[in-house]
């Protein structure tokens, strides 16, 4: 049996920093789901955007484990209560990751251009007015600016600059955001995509969906073989 993710009560916590909910636990049941095209993608350089209290590369951390043991971890956030609490969290577990505390859209540091084998990201995505995105502290977890999806515009063109041929992105979006829909919009962004993981809980629908960049034909093959799987909340 392999380990599940990071132990919650180890977690650390602040005010001003989002607690693992049921959104983060959809998005590392996706990794756990996948754990085993992730093992084998061999992975160097795992990110993850907007790591809260940095339970989710924890939990990819604990899930990758010895197979991956030389994986390098990078974990951003807006919010420096985040970045200083993930910090916490990862320390707890015995984990190592850079963390960065850094909004999306800044440039990145040129090492990492093309880098990335795997990006994890649990976006903002309430619908909000426009004017309450780029808010300091916790609002900045869920403000999602119009039709929820400012903050999820930022993150493609980061994105397209850390994937490599091979680079595997995890993303939780809503239902009503239409995954479809946005799997769509993302594939003339030439990135193919499969929904790892659907579920419901009492106040929202999620999926979690996985992305790559189309014409890599060996990952397509991985995945057309590994069925979606919902390992229930
Ligand atoms: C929904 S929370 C997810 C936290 C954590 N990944 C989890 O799943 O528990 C979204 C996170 O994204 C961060 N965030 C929001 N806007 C950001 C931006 N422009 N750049 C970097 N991080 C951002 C927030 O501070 C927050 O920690």
């Amino acid at each position: 049996m392999f380990p599940r993710g990071a132990d919650i009560r180890l977690v650390r916590g602040h005010l001003e920093v989002y607690e693992p909910c049921d959104d983060s636990f959809a998005l590392v049941d996706a990794l756990l789901a996948d754990r085993g095209n992730l093992v084998n993608h061999q992975a160097r350089f795992c990110m993850e955007i907007g790591c809260g209290s940095g339970y989710v590369t924890t939990s990819l951390a604990i899930i990758l484990g010895k197979e991956n043991s030389g994986i390098h971890y990078f974990t951003r956030d807006i919010n420096p209560h985040a970045t200083r609490v993930t910090q916490r969290t990862l320390y707890a577990h015995g984990v190592h990751a850079e963390v960065i505390n850094t909004d999306i859209a800044s440039r990145l540091q040129k090492r990492l251009v093309g880098m990335m084998d795997v990006i994890v990201v649990n976006p903002p995505y309430v619908p909000t007015p426009e004017e309450e995105v780029n808010c300091e502290g916790i609002t900045s977890s869920w403000v999602g600016g119009y039709n929820g999806c400012t903050v999820i515009d930022k993150i493609f063109p980061v994105v397209d600059e850390l994937l490599s041929d091979t680079t595997w992105l995890y993303m939780v979006t809503l239902t009503t955001k239409n995954p479809s829909e946005i799997c769509l919009v993302i594939r003339r962004k030439v990135y193919a995509s499969r929904i790892v993981l659907q579920r419901s809980t009492e106040e929202e629908s999620l999926h979690v969906i996985k992305f790559w960049r189309e014409g890599v034909d060996d990952v397509r093959d991985k995945d057309i073989m590994s069925s979606s799987l919902d390992l229930g909340s």
